[in-house]
């Protein structure tokens, strides 16, 4: 493993990302975090859990009532058979026998159907609580995690919590249970040789010990190559088209080999010390069994112990040694489990970072219209007054804005331009609020974005980009999805406004046409255009358009223009666009740069001007020449 690490190539990197946080014994597994989590997904079934309990502990107590009834047999039962012929007693003894299997049978039942329904309500529970945290977490969050320690989060780790609960809690109950009655019952039935079998102990821990530092650190390895194998995995097909247009095939199957390699080469370790373990509990044990039996039948010769005694004995012994496999094996489904739920407990207390408003506002009802253009007379809305007050904004380290300050009355459109990494993107994304502002206020109509309820700003605000993003189902449901009750001809007649009823008209279906999995039936140009309909349906005071016809053709981007016009028409609106052309419709010019506004005005005095926008201008006629 060190000759591959030494040369690491650059995707190895997300291994730093995917290490496992837990390597601490088990006692310190549970850290607070998850405790408080295991505590509170536990707590509705707090009952249920007593029962399988005390189911546990009576089919325990049936089992090992086993072993004690045949030693009475035998030194009780058999005897007044043999001298006089009185079945009696053994049948007595035999009934309470098959009454202890009855019992244990129903008990075990029980507890097992019971753990089945508790791990699976437990799981299904935290399953839909990360997910719904998940989605809630802002886009920032999403940067940094990338889907597929998400997917990992939401699979592997989900499933290793509910093996513990299927495979593991009950046998380590019952295992416990064993081990602790056995014992007891051992130094009871006769404490010498109860000693004897104790000694065992002696090798058995020790083997244990080496069993559980070696397993621990082979079963943390198989779970980071397997995190590491699924985030290839869903990276490599997030980016199909990227990786068979760049050629990158052989390369993402030779790195997805080599983790799958290293996922295998894990658990082959882990299968190698399980094969060392078993068959040592197993030698000791019959080591163990050997001694009592020869120190046992020199007791018995010598009168001191019974046979019946004897043989209780022995048949204690074997369940004895039994569980120990267990305990191991449940071990590492528990710090398999331990460790997820650890990762799960980070993402859970993770922040929304753009919380919801502690104390709401509400936006004033109708809006100023103080800029409330001719052609926007019939519109419902004014549009809202927009205002960035001395925003200062970075990503991490590197300051992006320094220190904006724009106002854009309600009904305003305005344009940005500006070169690429000028910081439009980023006055896009405060504006529907993906990020706060490290200071300073983003306002609408005079209230902080922040102290409005998300509902109220997804409604107000829509950010339209070049990636718009379709969701399986038809043509008709997507644009729907900018204001669900719309009716059918409310759905057209958003197409229509658009210039979008054409090309849906035309597809098989109508609008009725599935656009397949995140809009692939349709071309980049005509997703955009589902999106702009999607938009002007919602009709949201702000509109953002962030370099969102750049993806259209330009007779399609004339044709959007001018029903453009019509959307923004009585709204506000923040255009951003390279193609200078989509820049006319615009009633102001922002020229941005390095974070900054260096041009402000109408767009003849700036193009007449001798400046920035000036300039730009020349240089984009020219080279569409
Ligand atoms: N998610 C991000 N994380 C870190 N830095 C970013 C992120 N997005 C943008 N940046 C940086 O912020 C600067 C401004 O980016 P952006 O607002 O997208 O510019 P524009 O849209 O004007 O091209 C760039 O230098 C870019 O590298
Ligand atoms: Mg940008």
């Amino acid at each position: 493993m060190t000759a591959e690490t030494a040369g690491e190539p650059a995707w190895r990197g997300i291994a730093t990302e995917e290490v496992d946080e837990v390597s601490a014994p088990l006692a310190a597994l549970l850290r607070r975090r998850s405790r408080t989590l295991l505590t509170d997904l536990m707590r509705p079934w707090w009952r249920r859990v007593a029962a399988i309990g005390a189911a546990v502990t009576v089919a325990s107590l049936c089992l090992l009532a086993g072993p004690w009834l045949i030693g009475v047999a035998i030194d009780d039962g058999v005897p007044p058979v043999l001298h006089g012929g009185n079945v009696v007693p053994l049948l007595r003894i035999a009934a309470v026998l098959a009454v202890t299997v009855g019992v244990q049978a129903v008990a075990t039942r029980r507890f097992v159907t019971m753990t089945g329904e508790v791990g699976q309500a437990v799981v299904l529970d935290l399953r839909r609580r990360l997910f719904r945290h998940v989605l809630a977490l802002p886009v920032a969050f999403h940067e940094s995690y990338t889907s597929g320690r998400v997917i990992s989060r939401q699979t592997s780790d989900i499933e290793a919590i509910s093996n513990l609960f299927e495979e593991g809690l009950d046998s380590l109950v019952s295992a416990a249970l064993t081990l602790g009655l056995v014992g007891t019952g051992m130094m009871l039935l006769d404490w010498r040789l109860g000693l004897v079998a104790l000694a065992g102990f002696v090798p058995l821990t020790w083997l244990t010990a080496w069993f559980r530092r070696e397993s621990a650190t082979a079963y943390r390895r198989i779970r980071e190559t397997n995190s590491l194998v699924i985030v290839h995995f869903v990276e490599t097909f997030g980016g199909i088209s990227a990786v068979q247009a760049f050629r990158r095939e052989k390369r993402n199957f030779q790195i997805y080999s080599e983790l799958s390699r290293d996922y295998a080469k894990a658990s082959t370790k882990a299968a190698r010390l399980i094969a060392v373990y078993a068959p040592g509990i197993g030698i000791t044990g019959n080591v163990i069994t050997g001694i009592v039996l020869l120190y046992g039948g020199y007791l018995v010769l010598d009168g001191s112990v019974k046979v019946g005694v004897l043989a209780s004995f022995l048949l204690y012994l074997e369940r004895f040694f039994d569980p120990l496999q267990d305990v191991s094996q449940f071990y590492n489904s528990f710090q398999a489990a331990a460790s997820a739920l650890e990762k799960i407990s980070g993402v859970l207390e993770e922040e929304p970072s753009v919380a919801e408003p502690a104390a709401p506002l509400a936006l004033p009802s109708a809006s100023g219209a103080e800029h409330a253009g001719a052609e926007g007379a019939g519109a419902e809305h004014a549009g809202r007054r927009v205002r960035f007050e001395s925003v200062r904004f970075a990503y991490r380290e590197a300051v992006v804005l320094p220190g904006l300050d724009l106002d854009v009355p309600a009904g305003q459109t305005v344009a940005l331009v500006g070169e690429t990494g000028a910081g439009k993107t980023t006055i896009a994304r405060l504006l529907a609020r993906f990020y706060d502002p490290l200071s300073g206020r983003v306002t609408l109509d005079g209230v902080d974005l922040r102290s409005l309820p998300d509902p109220v700003l997804r409604s107000e605000v829509v950010l339209i980009t070049q990636e718009n993003f379709l969701f399986s189902g038809s043509v008709a449901d997507n644009i729907r999805l900018g204001r669900p009750s719309a009716t059918d001809l409310e759905v057209e007649a958003a197409a229509r406004a658009i210039g979008a009823h054409d090309f849906i008209a035309a597809l098989p279906s109508g609008y009725a046409t599935g656009v397949g999995k995140r809009g692939g039936r349709l071309s980049a140009g005509q997703r955009q255009l589902v999106s702009f309909a999607r938009a002007f349906i919602a009709a949201p005071g702000v509109l953002v358009l962030d370099e969102a016809t750049a993806l259209l053709d330009i007779p399609s981007e004339r044709l959007v223009q001018s029903a453009l016009r019509t959307v923004l028409a009585g709204r506000t609106a923040v255009v951003i666009a390279h193609r200078l052309s989509t820049v006319a419709i615009a009633d102001r010019i922002l020229v941005l740069r390095s974070g900054e506004i260096v041009e402000d005005g109408p767009p003849d005095e700036l193009m007449g001007g001798s400046g920035e926008y000036a300039d730009l201008h020349a240089r984009w006629a020219a080279s569409l020449a």
